[in-house]
């Protein structure tokens, strides 16, 4: 049986379709005081799917606590969690003493939440499995940069893909394999959240088409730095292709004002950019 909460039932339709599972609704109310309350079908099978994809993610996670141990007492014995975005991958080290781990710490909280999790493009960085961050013998990594690549072939033959940072060197590669396309990093530095200085890598852009491509795109101020400067070098034209576009505030107008033509994100996180679907992995994850 899959699992979902009212604001992903579009997508849990389409998941349970293709994964062949019948889907039931947590239904949530909200207390005055802000505390929740949530309430799952009363009998579960042994083996049963709850979907929640971890944008904005804070109060999800105490969802996620509710509903997996609640769901436990209700006859699940195998449970798995899909969450086709994961969040608090970033922090992996603690870049200045004191400061808290969040991926290790909601690594281990998911681990002992489930027995299975299955995402998409994770943002590891220092580690290049998942399970290194969430502790279970199944964490699952399935990637979108395959589908990107392909689905940028029709649209921008001949354009080079560009990753804004080193990080993202695995998901260019592999878009870049998919789709026949040359591909390149920049380098970044990050001063604050919206405070970021790119250096491109040194190659002729005149007239050149570029695909900025990257695990997510949070306020954007990374894939509008770099496209301000991709232009600046005489680059034709820039477009964005990312997993998760989590564009918060004025993410995407500030991607425009820096000259951007198309944004394009696979439908891990709903956003009317989505164009790649990540349904299929999902599903065929689920069925094996
Ligand atoms: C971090 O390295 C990620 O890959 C993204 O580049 C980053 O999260 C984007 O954040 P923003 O859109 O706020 O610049």
């Amino acid at each position: 049986m899959l699992l979902a909460f009212d604001d992903e039932l579009e997508r849990a339709e389409r998941l349970a379709a293709a994964a062949a599972l019948p889907l039931a609704r947590i239904a949530r109310h909200r207390f005055p005081d802000g505390e929740l309350k949530l309430t799952l079908p009363v009998q579960l099978p042994p083996r049963t799917v709850l979907l929640r994809t971890l944008a904005q993610p804070n109060e999800k996670l105490v969802e996620l606590l509710l509903a997996a141990h609640t769901a436990r007492e209700l006859g699940a014995q195998h449970l798995t969690l899909v969450a086709p975005y994961l969040a608090y991958m970033r922090q992996d080290v603690a870049f200045a003493p004191g400061e808290a781990v969040s991926q290790r710490i909601v690594g281990a909280f998911l681990a002992g939440l489930f027995d299975r999790v299955i995402t998409v493009d994770p943002h590891l960085h220092r580690i290049d499995d998942l399970r290194a961050a969430i502790p279970i013998a199944e964490a699952i990594a399935l990637s979108a940069a395959p589908a990107i690549g392909a689905f940028l072939r029709s649209r921008c033959a001949g354009a080079l893909l560009l990753g804004p940072d080193q990080e993202a060197e695995q998901w260019v590669r592999a878009a870049a394999a998919a789709g026949g396309f040359d591909w390149a990093c920049a380098r970044k530095t990050r001063h604050g959240d919206r405070d970021v200085a790119i250096e491109l890598p040194a190659l002729n852009l005149r007239g050149r088409a570029v695909v900025l491509l990257d695990d997510m795109a949070s306020t954007g101020t990374t894939l509008a730095r770099a496209a301000r400067q991709l232009l600046g070098a005489g680059a034709a034209r820039v477009d964005v292709a990312v997993t998760h576009g989590l564009f918060v505030g004025d993410a995407l107008a500030a991607l425009r004002a820096a000259g951007v033509s198309q944004v394009w994100s696979a439908d891990t996180v709903a956003h009317p950019t989505n164009a790649i679907a990540v349904l299929p992995l999902l599903a065929q994850a689920l069925a094996q």
